[in-house]
């Protein structure tokens, strides 16, 4: 389901609207610029505050109704004390979010100062609040229907088009990573992957290639190949061109993992919550979503999109644990458990990666639980090999209001990672399972600057996080268009 973003400049008192969020900080007197839309409702906006029955807490929010012209519910929804931008976008997600829940097809959103990054992030937020994903659901009278148009209330429109634009681009990637997220296994294969890669391309006049395995068989990565070799399905391996620097200019590489499903292949997940594991491809769908972004933003920078996907299967012709296979960079790697299989997909789109020259590598992966024990449903694991490139992210992520925080890859961890037989083995033998993870990957990353986000905790969640329902939130998109705007010209 998409949404259509409006701007429009002038008093919010007189927009005639089902429903008008207006986003208020904490314990503050209503604003000079309100006083007109709280005349038309006879002062219960100063009422409401006066008697802190709404004292504008982050996520709380009162509706009230009107009874004269304007609009006919205002929804006052909190932005907590001393907002930073990022408050705007949790304030419109739950905005959005309760228009959904009311039924609401369109609303209009009203916040003091919506000028450049707050501007953004209201679009975004409301983006974020009201998606859903409802094409496998038989359409229901009697549920509400998700909202379909949204209107940002600025004082002007001069000067507030291009973040208007920038949000709406940003929030269109967003809701394309969700969907490919939300969507079963066997409904998003590696080739609606490929098939969603190609869309993104042709949209926006990009180059895509898409290798299946008869060319990875060639190029000789037989680790991503040792993942795909358990599934009849074809795996993918996808790279997406964004021109939009000076020629010859080194690209950025933004690589994802794109697991359509993870069974664990013969070392299985045990069957509670395998379910799950629909969601191990969010890394390729960050991929995705960012590219169209950066496509739409028409960003002044060279950016390479890079996906390994397939799916992680036991069968008879699985990888087995203890099986040595032989990576495209010539290293080789003893397989100790068949589940640590992100990180084998992924070395062969790094070593992939190096034809590119990019200037960065950042890729984002669903890898390892462990990172959703030490930072829950709200950091994301940064690491990498260059402290430049990492500070860029935690930058980006906080930019993003996708927050991130690094781990520490000393080189101690790396000793589990020594095999008897191979020049490694493919997980550690105890805790810091990310740790290791990313100590792995750093050995097919020898070449460029790199960072790597694991976002196995951040990209969908389990539980319900306020201003998005559980399922896939559309983390990493922000943090990969921030890095990229960041290097841009
Ligand atoms: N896709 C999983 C990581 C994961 C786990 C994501 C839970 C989200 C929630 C990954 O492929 C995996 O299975 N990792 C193993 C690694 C282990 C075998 C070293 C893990 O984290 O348990
Ligand atoms: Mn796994
Ligand atoms: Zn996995």
């Amino acid at each position: 389901m998409s949404i259509e973003f409006s701007l429009r400049s002038g008093d919010p008192s007189r927009l005639g609207t089902p429903l008008l969020a207006v986003a208020l900080p904490s314990d503050r007197a209503v604003p000079k610029s309100l006083s007109a839309l709280d005349k038309s409702l006879g002062g219960a906006i100063a009422r409401v505050v006066r008697s802190k029955d709404f004292k504008g807490a982050r996520d709380e929010s009162l509706l009230l109704l009107n009874a004269g012209r304007g609009p006919e519910r205002v929804l006052l929804v909190g932005l907590g004390a001393a907002p930073d931008h990022n408050a705007v976008t949790r304030a419109a997600g739950v905005a959005g979010r309760r228009a959904n829940a009311m039924g609401v097809r369109t609303m209009a959103f009203w916040a003091e100062d919506l000028t450049t990054a707050r501007l953004e992030n209201a679009v975004i937020g409301l983006s974020l609040g009201s998606w859903d994903y409802a094409e496998l659901r038989t359409p229901n009278k009697d549920k509400p229907k998700p909202l379909i148009g949204a209107t940002l209330c600025v004082t002007s429109t001069v000067g507030t088009k291009a973040a208007f634009n920038n949000g709406v681009a940003i929030a269109a990637g967003q809701r394309i990573a969700r969907t490919l997220g939300a969507m079963p296994g066997n409904v998003c294969t590696p080739d609606h992957i490929a098939r969603t890669a190609r869309d993104v391309g042709k949209r926006h006049k990009l180059k895509v290639t898409v290798l299946g395995r008869a060319e990875m068989k060639r190029l000789k990565m037989g680790s991503f190949l040792a993942v795909a070799q358990g599934t009849p399905q074809d795996p993918k391996l996808i790279a997406i061109e964004y021109k939009g620097g000076r020629r010859g200019e080194a690209p950025i590489a933004l690589v994802g993992k794109g697991l359509c499903f993870d069974s664990g292949g013969i070392s299985i997940k045990p069957a509670d919550r395998m379910e799950w594991m629909k969601f191990d491809m969010c890394g390729a769908a960050g991929v995705i979503g960012a590219m169209e972004a950066i496509a739409r933003m028409k960003l002044k920078v060279n950016v390479v999109g890079l996906i390994g996907s397939t799916t992680n299967m036991p069968s008879g012709t699985a990888m087995n644990p203890g099986d040595v296979v032989k990576a495209a960079n010539g290293k080789t790697i003893e397989i100790i458990n068949t589940d640590a299989e992100g990180r084998l997909v992924l070395a062969d789109v790094l070593t992939y990666a190096e034809r590119f020259k990019p200037q960065a590598v950042v890729d984002a992966a669903t890898l390892t639980g462990a990172v959703v024990i030490a930072l829950g449903n709200i950091h994301m694991g940064v690491l990498g090999n260059d402290q430049g490139i990492i500070d860029e992210v935690l930058a980006a992520n906080a930019r993003g209001g996708e927050p991130g925080w690094q781990l520490p890859m000393t080189a101690d961890y790396k000793e589990q990672l020594k095999s008897d037989v191979a020049d490694m083995r493919n997980v550690g033998v105890r805790g810091a399972g990310t740790i290791t993870a990313a100590h792995f990957l750093s050995e097919f990353a020898t070449n460029f600057k790199w960072a790597h986000l694991d976002v196995a905790g951040t990209a969908y969640s389990e539980i319900d996080l306020v201003m998005i329902p559980r399922g896939p939130t559309g983390v990493p998109v922000r943090t990969f268009v921030e890095f990229v705007r960041g290097r841009a010209r």
